[in-house]
């Protein structure tokens, strides 16, 4: 965009009366993903609320500008040459309340930008079951609806009753989860939708075994993943019947390094930033792990993450 594009923009979005947040122009995405991966986007809005998360989507949708919502950026791959159009970043609409609850289970609406891992913590505080298999997964609800998050057979599109989401004109809808087809670390959450929150429904458990079971699994997920690490989580999905990163493992892959991206020594399937990696970099070392796990195995791997931008 050009300099007096921007200003305009900036000036419309920015309507004291209709718009309370953040709003930049080319703002480097590496700060904001957390493999430290990502060219600027051209605007960059950060909504104190849906009021003004609607304000900016209607001004992107009046300067046919393309948006795209992020969470904490986890499991996504940001291009080197950034992002046209608008990055709307979710992380101030993060609410949590308990909307409905009976002596058998407890509803708890979270905004698209709550933290996985404090609702993971809020559900074993309160003995709340269905979720603590997702405990040390980063990023947020929404990332989680959106790719239905998932480890150790637990799913998040398991637990959703239902999605709000903001469509074309601002208008708000509520879908069931029928309509948003959860599949295996898929959903049908379409573009031109903003997810705002989702409803969840846990059961009720003693608050120790439910901790009990989160500390097992962030346990095992620190002895088998690099959780420490700059990485993008799972970078492919696993084939039916296998392991990704059993796969990478056995064709001799790990510890392979293109510029400053490696894959990891712990977990064949995270690739990690060692520093100043690009995008670039990333997408190359797929390239060679795709191509090696055809050659050694006769499996096609296919890409978890998401791929966003140029
Ligand atoms: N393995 C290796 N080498 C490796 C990695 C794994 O030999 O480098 C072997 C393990 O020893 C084990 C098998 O492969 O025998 C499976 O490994 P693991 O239990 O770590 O599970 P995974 O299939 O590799 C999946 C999910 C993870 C999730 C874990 C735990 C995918 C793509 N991966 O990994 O999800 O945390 O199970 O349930 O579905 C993610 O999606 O981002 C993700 C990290």
């Amino acid at each position: 965009m050009n300099a007096v594009l921007d200003e305009k923009l900036i000036t419309e979005i920015s309507d004291r009366d209709a718009f309370s947040g953040r709003v930049r122009t080319e703002e480097p995405m590496g700060r904001h993903t957390y493999i430290g991966i990502g060219g600027p986007a051209a605007l960059y809005v950060v909504p104190d609320d849906v009021r003004s998360l609607r304000h900016a989507l209607l001004v992107a949708e009046r300067n046919g500008l393309q948006v795209t919502a992020l969470g904490r950026g986890t499991n996504v791959l940001v291009g080197d040459r950034g992002v046209d159009g608008m990055v709307v970043s979710m992380l101030r609409l993060n609410g949590l309340e308990a909307v409905g609850a009976d002596s058998e289970e407890c509803v708890l609406k979270a905004g698209a930008g709550h933290s996985l891992k404090r609702l993971v913590a809020h559900s074993a505080r309160e003995g709340l079951s269905g979720i603590e298999g997702l405990s040390g997964v980063p990023g947020t609800v929404g990332g989680a609806v959106a790719g239905n998050a998932g480890a150790f057979g637990y799913e998040f599109g398991d637990v959703v009753r239902t999605v709000t989401v903001m469509a074309g004109g601002g208008k708000i809808k509520t879908l069931g989860p029928g309509d948003m087809d959860f599949a295996y670390r898929r959903s049908a959450l379409r573009a031109g939708k903003v997810l705002l929150e989702a409803e969840i429904v846990l059961k009720r458990d003693e608050p120790r075994e439910v901790a009990l079971k989160v500390e097992r699994f962030i346990g095992q997920k620190r002895n088998t993943q690099p959780l420490r690490e700059r990485s993008a989580g799972c970078v492919f999905m696993n084939p039916e019947g296998d392991s990704a990163g059993r796969l990478i493992d056995a064709a001799g892959l790990k510890g392979r390094k293109i510029g400053n991206i490696e894959v990891s020594s712990v977990h064949a399937n995270f690739f990690i930033n060692r520093g100043g990696g690009t995008a670039a970099d990333f997408m190359a070392l797929v390239e060679e792990v795709t191509r090696r796990v055809r050659e050694v195995h006769g499996v096609e791997l296919e890409l978890e993450i998401r791929l966003i931008g140029r």
